[in-house]
């Protein structure tokens, strides 16, 4: 195996784009040959997170789990791609210290766009007060100050957020932006 491993870790609000974003990406790598994972916060709250729910205490102990195996993972030659809304800078920064290879991708968007959009109807629900502690209404979101990355899904498309992410790994020679893995395991 001589793929460089690294994670890439989306952060931002629900329905900002982390989901979108990192399942072109797993399409991508995949096609390109580059051993990659994805670990979506919805996906893992039904399997490895089922216990929890949405305190802080239960958000910390969802990013940390997703953080361990991302680390497993990247420690291996392999990309993790990881999208969960993790709302604290504390625990998105004990993560990053632990996994070394992380690349934090804010995908920022204003909260009356993401609500006026309201992919999933929850928006509605928080601001009528039917959903406790909803991430950006009633609960908190602590936005990266330095990301390596950040993306403005309000005002740019799909395609140029994957260049721009596509270019930045490209510039540090973790991948190549255009053509197959290099090194396939
Ligand atoms: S995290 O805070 O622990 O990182 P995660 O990304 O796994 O969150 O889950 C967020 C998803 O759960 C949202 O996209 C939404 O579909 C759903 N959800 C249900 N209740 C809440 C809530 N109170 N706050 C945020 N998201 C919620």
């Amino acid at each position: 195996m001589h793929t460089t491993g690294f994670t890439l870790w989306f952060t931002g609000l629900s329905g900002s784009g982390k989901s979108t974003l990192a399942a072109r990406l797993l399409t991508h790598f995949r096609s390109a040959g580059y051993p990659v994972e994805l670990l979506d916060g919805d996906e893992v709250r039904t399997h490895l997170s089922k216990d929890l729910g949405f305190s802080r205490e239960d958000r910390d102990t969802n990013v940390r789990r997703i953080g361990w195996v991302a680390k497993l993972l990247s420690r291996n030659g392999v990309i993790a791609l990881t999208a969960a809304i993790s709302p604290y800078l504390e625990t998105r920064e004990e993560v990053r210290r632990s996994i070394g290879n992380f690349v934090e991708i804010f995908t920022d968007c204003p909260l009356a766009t993401l609500a006026g959009r309201d992919v999933k109807g929850l928006y509605r629900k928080a601001m009528a007060g039917e959903i406790p502690n909803f991430t950006g209404v009633s609960d908190p979101y602590e936005p990266p100050p330095h990301p390596d990355i950040t993306v403005r899904t309000d005002r740019e498309t799909v395609e140029e957020s994957l260049a721009k992410i596509l270019t930045w790994l490209d510039a540090r020679g973790w991948i190549r932006k255009e053509g197959a893995c290099p090194n396939p395991p």
